[in-house]
């Protein structure tokens, strides 16, 4: 290996990476990057419940529903906890919104931001070793610091999200997150616990080959998403579908694709949510020069009115879904 070799392949820690940012803006208190911190020390704690699944007992159904009716892991609710605790002993945080809770979760009114987040998303494959994730939205409070936190603090349009991110639990582990300055990604090392910059300034190809939709609804789908789909087996483009959002989404950014959940017969607004899935990727796909609409208008300036509504999602290449959306 040679010196040139040796010092490239040395990757930053998220930590460091964090910190040089943060000294990049002059009137920066901190609090931002501590609060990504936690995030990062919780994904660490639900890889290592995520990695020994099969061996403990918190694989499996936890008996219990959602706010949404969709039936509860064992471990989307470990992982709920882990977050919910990560957040409120950080102390930058004054309310959560998580996929897994009816409420939002108040925590330190005397705290700026606002943490959106599906702490498992995919949960359908942990049982089946496939990959699953975490995604996260963070938002600064419109109300005054100090005081209890309003409904209109949390239903924000994603363009006001000042970072997202999301958690990959793959065949490695990786954080993926931006602040509004371009997309890094980081891998996170067990023997040294640490999240090391591997993706640097990440971008999504402009187009691509690849279509991930759930195709076995073909026909409960709009005439105009079944043409799309009609159109890429006619270009003999390849259908990849993991049934997880954070890995499907961050295939189809590094390889070039697109990702579909559209409405359906029995989800006339679509599956997926609009606060921590669906905005908290739009942001991570923008910023990687991507695109992400509801088939028509921009997921982020979508106006939110309830805290688990759920909006369609057209998301990846930019050229692809714009192909998509002119089936219409
Ligand atoms: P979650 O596990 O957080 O409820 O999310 C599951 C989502 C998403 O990850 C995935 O892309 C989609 O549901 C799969 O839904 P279908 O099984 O309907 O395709
Ligand atoms: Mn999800
Ligand atoms: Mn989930």
């Amino acid at each position: 290996m040679t010196k040139e070799n040796i010092t490239s392949s040395i990757g930053k820690t998220l930590d460091r990476f964090i910190n040089n940012k943060q000294s990049e803006f002059p009137f920066a208190t901190g609090e931002l990057s501590q609060l990504l911190r936690d995030i990062a020390l919780a994904g660490k704690i639900i890889n290592r419940d995520v990695n020994k699944a099969g061996l403990s007992d918190i694989a499996g159904g936890h008996g219990s529903t959602n706010v949404q009716g969709e039936a509860q892991q064992k471990l989307d609710v470990i992982a709920d906890q882990r977050f919910v605790r990560a957040l409120t002993n950080g102390g930058e945080v004054c309310a959560i919104v998580s996929e897994e809770e009816d409420e939002i979760i108040h925590v330190n009114p005397n705290s700026r931001y606002v943490v959106a987040m599906d702490p498992l998303d995919g949960s359908s494959n942990i049982d089946v070793n496939v990959s699953i994730g975490t995604i996260f939205s963070i938002y600064r409070r419109l109300s005054p610091v100090g005081g209890p936190v309003q409904m209109e603090d949390v239903l924000q349009k994603g363009i006001n999200q000042v970072a997202s991110g999301y958690i990959l639990y793959g065949s490695s582990t990786m954080l993926v997150y931006t602040t509004g300055h371009g997309v890094n990604g980081f891998t996170y090392e067990p023997s040294l616990g640490e999240f090391v910059l591997s993706h640097e300034n990440m971008k999504c190809p402009e187009s691509g080959t690849i279509y991930s939709i759930n195709e076995g609804a073909y026909y409960s789908f709009e005439q105009s998403v079944r043409d799309y789909i009609d159109y890429c087996k006619r270009e003999k483009y390849s259908a990849r579908y993991i049934g997880s959002l954070v890995s499907d989404f961050h295939r189809n950014m590094l390889k070039g694709g697109i990702y579909i959940y559209p409405k359906t017969e029995s989800a006339p607004n679509g599956k997926l949510r609009l606060m921590y899935e669906c905005n908290a990727l739009a942001f991570i796909a923008e910023q990687a020069g991507g695109v992400a609409t509801d088939g028509m208008d921009r997921i982020m300036e979508l106006e939110l009115t309830e805290l688990h509504q759920r909006s369609p999602l057209f998301m990846g290449s930019k050229k692809m879904v714009e192909k998509a959306q002119s089936f219409r």
